[in-house]
Order: structure tokens, then C-alpha cells, then sequence
């Protein structure tokens, strides 16, 4: 301690008393004394209030501990934060519907773009997981599959048959043309983006870029008005009268007279279903497992998805930008769960919070798996067509996009197509999360895709699954009368 430091706690003392018996100190000295009575009183007070709050968090915390411990599976609920696991798997779940309520999804940090992590997929070997983009959050898990594995995908997947991914003539627009309530002035207006009174083939293409099934680029659709005679001085720009000749009718009859190459789709592909439950081939039924062990949900949620998508394009094939899953909004019904919704609506999607990704082949030229707008700072919808470059073709600028995925035989990568609630539940559709196959330049390309279903709609997720457990419960008492209680395997079921 200095000399400056040394007035302190035994001359405050004196100085306090002298302070309350001689008023008649000079001002500046009164002050000081005054200041130093103060000083130590309220020294004293702030120590004993901090002592006490002390004390107080202390036994707070001890109460908190004591009764998270205690209660532990009553307390329990999907609002709290899910620390990474599926909080349904430890402790007695009173009945199957009550066990899913505490659910919380894991959700596997990212931390930066390239931190890699061990993950334990296999006994005795460790596979490493690298983060490749937060927006949306993917990863990339080399040699998830062993070439083995693959070869056996690929042929029981030849064994059951691919069809095409996409038909060439798709029905269903005119319905919702119909049902589409609007004049071409009003159509018009909502397209005009820039209000210039004139229609710019961007403002077109930023609204849809699928037409019977058909990608529309720039192109196209400057073919389209040539055949059709709509942009008579021949600019690419369309004026209402112009646009009014544009009608429904008169571009589909168009589209069908000229007819479609399978390049123009939306898709160029072919795929097939294969089974992973009970009964499955072992390679498999392997998998299953695998990627249950990889994204860390219940069993329950991968085994109610939909099968593995066994997809294999030949060169020239591609498949262009587009969301897995759908947006969420109040009227949307998810496919997986509209036995449960009990509603009647037109807006059906898929509800995929995960995609899972395999390449089941190293492909010799092309075929990358593009993200367009991963890490984007921001989501720019019109910014996705520019200066007529769209960065959602896959056929010419997959060059553009931020991120590209090359196909190595056994690598698997997978993302959220949802961003969390906030609530351990699947919340709004990740932008960022727009992806396509580029095309195929040399080769041909095989890959798998294992899609986790769930409904952002909670209640119905329950519902739908609770569906499911009834009717097997009734499928097993009907099993009972032939089988005896040691023939009976376990369902995928029991852990719900
Ligand atoms: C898909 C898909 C990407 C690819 O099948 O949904 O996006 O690289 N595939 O084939
Ligand atoms: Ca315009
Ligand atoms: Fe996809």
C-alpha cells in the first residue's frame, strides 16, 4: 500500500466521529469526513446486500436443482432447451402420446464453416463430419458408405426400377388457373414489379420459373412470345395488351406443339423407393441405423419417413434449384401427416426438416450438388435472377452459385431444411437451403436421398403418430391369435 492509501479504514473511523461532534470544521474538511462516514456505512451495506443476494442465488439454485432431479419426466417439456438429445429416451414414458410431448429435437451445431467433428456412426470407427455452410446448416461425412454398400444400393435399386422423376406433361394447372381468382390486369399488376407498366422476362421468371412442368428461362420464353406473336415490336418486354394474348391456354397448347426435351424439365432423373424397416435388405437396414446415430432424433421420426429415394441421372441430367420441403403457412398440410390433419386443403407439401444426401458414385464431370445462396449475408429473392443469369438453373450456372458439393462415391452430406422454433420444434423453411444437382457433363450420377419428415405443426406430428401406433397396436392384437408372444419381433413402434 501507498501513503495515499494509508487514510483509510482506521483514520475514516476517527474522522467519522470527529465529523458528527465538531459541525464547526472548516467546509472543505466537513466534507471530506462526511464523505469517508459515508463511504464506510455504505461499504458496510453493499457488502451485507451482496453477502445476502449471495445467499439467496445459492438457495435458489439448490431449490432448482433439487426439483429439476426430482420431477424429472414431469417437468419435463419440448419448451425447454434440448441440450442436443432427444430428452424422450431417458425414463419411463407414461403412454406413447406423453413421450412424444417432451420431445426436443437435437440440432447439430455447426460452429464455423470447415470445424470438423468426430461422430461415432459404427463401432470401433470414427467418422469425421465438416461443417460446410451455416445458411443453411450442411455438413459433409466422407465415406459414410463403404463402396461396398453403394454397389448394393445401386443394384437393388435397379432391381426394383426407376421411373422417371418427372413426366413430361404435368396436369393440375388449369385447375389452379381456375381456381386462381384474378383478371390479367390484376395478374399483370402483381407481376410488375418495378411498376413500369411493362413486363420484364425477369419480373416473369421471378414468379415462377415452372410451367407445365417446364424450366422457363430467358430464352424460352422469348421463343414463346415469338410463336405466340404477344411481343409484336419484339423487345422482351411485355405491355398489357400484350400480355393479355398470353392467355392459359394459348402457352400450354404452345409448349405441347413444340414439344418438351427432357433437358427443359424441371427434373431430369429417374428414381425409385427402398424399404429400410424390418424384412430389408441388411446394407439397408445398416444405413437406418447409421443415420439415426448421425442426426441424433428418435427412431420413431426416421423410421415414419419417407423410404430411401434411390436417384440415378444419366449424362445430360440435372435437377434445378428447388426447396425440399415447403413453406410453412397456417393452411399447409405436410403429405406425411394429412391423415391426421382431418382437413381438406389444396396446399399439400412435403415437410422434410432433413435431407440426407449420399453419393453412391464419383462422378466423372459434373453432377456437383449446388446451394445457390448458402451464407449468403442476406435472401434476396428478385437478386436470384440478374442481367438474365438465374441461379437457380443447374444446367447453366451452377459456376454461380456460392456453394458446390462434388460427388465422391460414399460421401454423404446432409442440412436443415427448417430453421428451429426456438422451442426444440421444427420452426419456419430455411431459405438458404435452395439446392439442385447440376448437370451431368460426363457419366452418369447416382445418388440417395433419406428425408426426415416431420410436421412444423406439432400437434399433428402427435396426432399422426399416434394414428400410426393405434393402428399397429390393432395390427399386433390381430397377430396375437397366430403368433406366439416369442415370435413377435419388436415394432418400430415401441420406442414412441
Ligand atoms: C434431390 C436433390 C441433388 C443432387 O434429389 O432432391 O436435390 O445432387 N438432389 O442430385
Ligand atoms: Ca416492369
Ligand atoms: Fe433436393
Amino acid at each position: 500500500m501507498t501513503d495515499n492509501d494509508g487514510t483509510s479504514d482506521a483514520d475514516d473511523a476517527t474522522q467519522t466521529r470527529s465529523a458528527t461532534l465538531q459541525p464547526i470544521r472548516p467546509p472543505c474538511e466537513r466534507i471530506s469526513c462526511h464523505k469517508s462516514s459515508v463511504c464506510s456505512r455504505s461499504y458496510f451495506v453493499v457488502v451485507m446486500v451482496f453477502f445476502h443476494v449471495y445467499i439467496i442465488n445459492v438457495i435458489a439454485l439448490l431449490f432448482y436443482v433439487h426439483f429439476n432431479s426430482g420431477q424429472e419426466d414431469a417437468s419435463r417439456s419440448r419448451d425447454a432447451p434440448s441440450g442436443g438429445h432427444p430428452r424422450h429416451e431417458s425414463g419411463p414414458p407414461s403412454s406413447k402420446a406423453e413421450s412424444l410431448r417432451h420431445v426436443s429435437l437435437a440440432r447439430i451445431e455447426g460452429i464455423r464453416v470447415g470445424h470438423v467433428q468426430k461422430v461415432s456412426l459404427v463401432p470401433g470407427k470414427a467418422h469425421e463430419m465438416r461443417t460446410l455452410s451455416l445458411k443453411p446448416l450442411l455438413f459433409e461425412i466422407p465415406d459414410f458408405l463403404s463402396e461396398d454398400e453403394c454397389r448394393v444400393v445401386m443394384q437393388l435399386a435397379q432391381l426394383k426400377g426407376l421411373m422417371e422423376s418427372q413426366l413430361m406433361v404435368q396436369d393440375g394447372q388449369e385447375e389452379l388457373a381456375k381456381e386462381l381468382n384474378l383478371s390479367p390486369e390484376e395478374i399483370f399488376n402483381l407481376l410488375d414489379i418495378s411498376q413500369d407498366g411493362q413486363l420484364q422476362l425477369h419480373e416473369i421468371l421471378t414468379h415462377s420459373r415452372v410451367r407445365d412442368g417446364i424450366w422457363l428461362t430467358p430464352e424460352t420464353l422469348r421463343e414463346i412470345y415469338a410463336g405466340l406473336k404477344v411481343d409484336k415490336d419484339d423487345d422482351g418486354l411485355l405491355s398489357l395488351e400484350e400480355f393479355r394474348l398470353l392467355s392459359n391456354d394459348a402457352f400450354q397448347r404452345f409448349l405441347m406443339q413444340k414439344g418438351v426435351k427432357r433437358s427443359q424439365l424441371v427434373r431430369n432423373s429417374r428414381h425409385t423407393w427402398l424399404y429400410q424397416g424390418k424384412g430389408a435388405h441388411q446394407v439397408l437396414q445398416d444405413i437406418r441405423e447409421r443415420v439415426i446415430r448421425l442426426i441424433r432424433l428418435p427412431a420413431t421420426l426416421v423410421d415414419l419417413s419417407e423410404p430411401l429415394q434411390v436417384v440415378r441421372y444419366e449424362e445430360g441430367g440435372h435437377y434445378h434449384a428447388h426447396h425440399d420441403s415447403g413453406p410453412v403457412y397456417p393452411e399447409t398440410v405436410c403429405t406425411h401427416t394429412r391423415l391426421a390433419a382431418n382437413t381438406s386443403t389444396p396446399f399439400e407439401t412435403s415437410c422434410r426438416y432433413i435431407t440426407v444426401l449420399f453419393y453412391l458414385n464419383s462422378v466423372e464431370g459434373g453432377g456437383e450438388t449446388a446451394f445457390p445462396v448458402a451464407d449468403n449475408r442476406t435472401y434476396d429473392e428478385m437478386a436470384l435472377i440478374q442481367n438474365d443469369v438465374d441461379l437457380l438453373d443447374t444446367r447453366r450456372n451452377c459456376n454461380k452459385s456460392n456453394l458446390r458439393v462434388k460427388p465422391t462415391k460414399g460421401t454423404a452430406v446432409f442440412w436443415y431444411n427448417y430453421l428451429s422454433d426456438g422451442r426444440g420444434w421444427v420452426g419456419e423453411q430455411d431459405e438458404y437451403a435452395l439446392h439442385g444437382g447440376c448437370v451431368v457433363t460426363h457419366g452418369t450420377k447416382w445418388v440417395a436421398n433419406k428425408w426426415i419428415n416431420i410436421d412444423p405443426d406439432y400437434q399433428r406430428q402427435v396426432q399422426y403418430q399416434q394414428l400410426v401406433s393405434q393402428q399397429l397396436e390393432d395390427e399386433d392384437e390381430d397377430d396375437d391369435l397366430t403368433l406366439n408372444q416369442d415370435e413377435q419381433g419388436s415394432d418400430i413402434h415401441q420406442d414412441l
